[in-house]
């Protein structure tokens, strides 16, 4: 069988394509302010690559850069003033952030209205009462995917390894509010093959190269690769795409899949806030 290969620099182009017409709509030019703290050379490259993709878009994006031993306090005062600001649409903050600074925190303390990496309560929370307002980025990237190529999900038995925050749990919700039945494993599953085995599509958000292998799925089974795992200079997926792709139907390389989705729909989510702001008295 040779899989259909799940083109995430396509999917993406399209999801650019639609959002250029909707900025030309808008009356004033959306902006994003990027908060990186310390020098993480995978937060510099990633906060560069948004910043990049918001220039091409037409959008304003700026990053404030800020010292890895800044304190919480004010860390958050920095956000408070971002919060204020009319001119910013939509703030991000760069994860993961150094040990010392608590993550809920800070990510509580952003307004929801401006959280375009849907990682406040509220908006987990409205994901969850499946009345979501911005959806985490990659989840959101992932059901984009799915449309996109037409692989279906209402009733279909979904299986996610990974149950993060960013990525395994609010996949899980979104997908089950689009009428999938699905079932999230993690690192205390039993019988993480059987569960395996049940699925008909399988969503990989595990950290580990190449963990999932070919002879653990059934045949005909739609496999997206969420893993970003730097080995000898290379970016390896959680999927072992070799023998992995003797049993799927469709799958998302690394690199070239979800990453380039997880950038497309921050721009989204950017854009539809600076839309929600606008039409706010
Ligand atoms: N493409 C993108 O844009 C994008 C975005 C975000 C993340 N990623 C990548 O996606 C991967 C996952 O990221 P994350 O932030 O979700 O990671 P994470 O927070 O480390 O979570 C990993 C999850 O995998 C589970 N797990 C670990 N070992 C396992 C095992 N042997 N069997 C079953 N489950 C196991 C863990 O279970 P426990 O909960 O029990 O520990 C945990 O839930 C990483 O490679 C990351 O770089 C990519």
């Amino acid at each position: 069988m040779i899989p259909l290969i799940l083109d995430g620099k396509k999917v993406a182009e399209s999801v650019y394509q639609k959002l250029l017409l909707e900025v030309s709509l808008l009356s004033f030019v959306p902006k994003i302010t990027l908060l990186r703290v310390g020098e993480d050379p995978a937060s510099q490259s990633y906060v560069r690559s948004k910043e990049k993709r918001c220039l091409e878009l037409g959008l304003r994006g700026e990053t404030l850069v800020l010292p890895e031993l800044i304190s919480e306090q004010e860390l958050i005062s920095k956000i408070l003033v971002l919060n204020r600001d009319k001119e910013v649409n939509g703030i991000l903050v760069q994860l993961p952030l150094p040990s010392h600074l608590n993550k809920e925190k800070v990510l509580r303390s952003i307004d929801p209205m401006k959280d375009v990496d849907g990682l406040h309560p509220e908006n987990a929370g409205l994901l969850v009462q499946g009345n979501p307002r911005f959806i985490p980025c990659t989840p959101a990237g992932i059901l984009e995917m799915l449309k996109f190529y037409q692989i279906a999900i209402e009733g279909k038995r979904i299986v996610i390894v990974g149950r993060s925050e960013i990525v395994g749990r609010p996949v899980a919700q979104l997908l089950l509010n689009h009428h999938a039945t699905v079932t999230i494993c993690h690192s205390k599953t039993k019988n993480l093959e059987e569960e395996l085995k049940r699925a008909e599509v399988l969503i990989a958000a595990i950290g580990k190269p190449k963990f999932i292998k070919g002879d653990m799925l059934s045949p005909g089974v739609a496999v997206i690769d969420v893993g970003i795992n730097r080995v000898d200079g290379q970016i390896i997926g959680d999927v072992d795409f070799e023998s992995v792709s003797h049993k799927a139907s469709a799958i998302s390389p690394v690199p070239g899949g979800v990453g380039p989705m997880t950038i497309a729909m921050l721009m989204q989510n950017l854009c539809f806030a600076a839309t929600l702001q606008s039409k706010k008295p």
